[in-house]
């Protein structure tokens, strides 16, 4: 393959020179969709707030700078930030965060109990489909909001925000975190079914009780919270990346190497130690992290992604990396987003064989029945990878390009990797302190 870099229009790139076996510790970062959540939620008080173990991501950078735009100020102490809203001068989110990322809207709930009002531009965030906002606008509104739109903004407005029994037609991370800082202030008791509680959810609830909330999780994924007057300073960590962790195990696995992930926690990554371990992948569970190592050969497997306590969504990517180095073939099924496996093209330019499908292959079927979306995929292995030119297209994505060139024969140039950058911190120091042969070009 040609190993010329591509021309600067696509901005930095990484080199990378496959065949190393990665070996060696890492410490998993804090979380990043735990950090910038609660740095969101920071504005619900005019007291300090800290919070500790913040990762140093392009995500994390991105909204500070949106919150210091409205006012916030932000005292940074290496991984801590300590977080001061005592005043805000504007309900109104600046264009330029537009399709940046997905934090703006959760801004709302804050920006209603200070302003009565948000204005909010429309969301950006990975290209992984249409990703609406229906059910954060249906649930707010059922909260008392009212929402117009228009010139490419959302303005919300609500004197008093009403607590209600909210029911989602689909267990939205981002809507169920909307409504849990919407409703920790509003009047009365908010009840919110069929809600997602995936770990980051869990641990941006124990911020929000250490600030004076009233915030419990119930039985069948339902929030039950009610309202406070008034919510005040706390100091929180962060809980480590399940995400950043199970991504560094499938390094190991791949590339014949072994490595020990400080900080990966079990509790977090259940469905997917089960998953690898049906692959043939080993790990140790050890008291401050866990081992991942590396086998022969590996054996396919079938699965689907859900919500939590499914197979997380944003595991499936370096999972069907490693899948391409199965004995045989395994099916993945999509189930949450409908268009997530457009990253798979580059891989096929690799040498991996990849299929994709519009059915629901695998045990179930889910929301994209009969409608078109290539949401399932039929991997088969093993493949060996050779060198490619290729371009990220979303951050998740990002790492299973990497993962293919740490195994492929030759030099890869990656670009498009800011998309990597906003959700995987130090992810170069890291890789080459395991041995990776990589290298950043300005
Ligand atoms: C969060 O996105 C994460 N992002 C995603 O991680 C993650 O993949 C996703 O949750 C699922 O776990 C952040 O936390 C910043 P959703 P979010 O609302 O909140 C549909 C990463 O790489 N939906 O649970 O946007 C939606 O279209 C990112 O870190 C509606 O139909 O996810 C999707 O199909 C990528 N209407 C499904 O629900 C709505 O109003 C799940 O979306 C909201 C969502």
């Amino acid at each position: 393959m040609k190993t010329t870099p591509k021309n600067n229009s696509q901005g930095r790139s990484y080199i990378v020179r496959g065949g190393n076996p990665l070996n060696g510790e890492i410490s998993v970062s804090g979380a990043k969709n735990a950090a910038t959540k609660q740095m969101v939620a920071c504005l619900l008080t005019s007291d300090p707030v800290t919070l500790k173990n913040i990762p140093q991501i392009g995500d994390v950078e991105a909204t500070a700078e949106l919150l210091e735009g409205l006012g916030v100020k932000i005292e940074k102490n290496d991984q801590d930030y300590t977080i001061s809203a005592a005043s805000l001068n504007t309900s109104k989110v600046s264009a330029a965060f537009s399709r940046k990322n997905r934090i703006p809207i959760l801004l709302i709930g804050p920006l209603l109990h200070r302003f009565g009002e948000a204005r909010i531009p429309m969301l950006g965030g990975c290209k992984i489909g249409p990703r609406p906002i229906d059910i954060h606008m249906q649930g707010l509104e059922k909260m008392g909001a009212e929402v117009t739109c228009e010139d490419g903004y959302y303005t919300i407005r609500a004197k008093e925000l009403k607590a209600t029994m909210i029911e989602l037609r689909f267990p939205s991370v981002g809507a169920t975190e909307n409504l849990m800082l919407a409703a920790v202030l509003a009047k009365g008791t908010t009840t919110i079914a069929n809600a997602a509680i995936e770990p980051e959810i869990m641990d941006t609830a124990k911020l929000l009780q250490a600030m004076g909330a009233i915030i419990n999780l119930e039985a069948n994924r339902t929030w039950v919270i009610e309202g406070v007057e008034k919510l005040n300073g706390a100091v929180h960590e962060v809980i480590p990346d399940r995400i950043e962790a199970a991504s560094f195990g499938i390094a190991a696995a791949l590339t014949g190497g072994s490595v020990f992930i400080r900080n990966a926690r079990q509790n977090d990554l259940l469905s997917f130690l089960n998953a690898i371990r049906k692959v043939g992948v080993p790990f140790t569970i050890q008291s401050d992290g866990i081992l991942f190592g590396s086998a022969e050969s590996y054996k396919p497997v079938v699965i689907e992604t859900d919500v939590h306590p499914g197979f997380m969504t944003d595991w499936q990517q370096p999972f069907v990396m490693l899948l391409t180095q199965a004995n045989g073939v395994s099916i993945v099924h999509e189930t949450i987003f409908e268009d997530r496996f457009g990253y798979t093209e580059s891989l096929k330019q690799m040498g991996a064989h990849i299929q994709l499908h519009s059915d629901c292959l695998g045990s179930k079927e889910c929301r994209y029945k009969h409608q078109n979306y290539m949401h399932s995929c039929i991997v088969s292995g093993p493949t060996p990878l050779k060198a490619a030119d290729i371009c990220i297209p979303d951050l998740r994505a990002g790492f299973s390009y990497l993962l293919a060139a740490l195994m492929a024969d030759g030099e890869s140039h990656i670009t498009g990797i800011d998309h990597i950058e906003r959700g995987y911190e130090k992810i170069l120091d890291k890789m080459k302190s395991l041995g990776a042969d990589i290298e950043v070009t300005e």
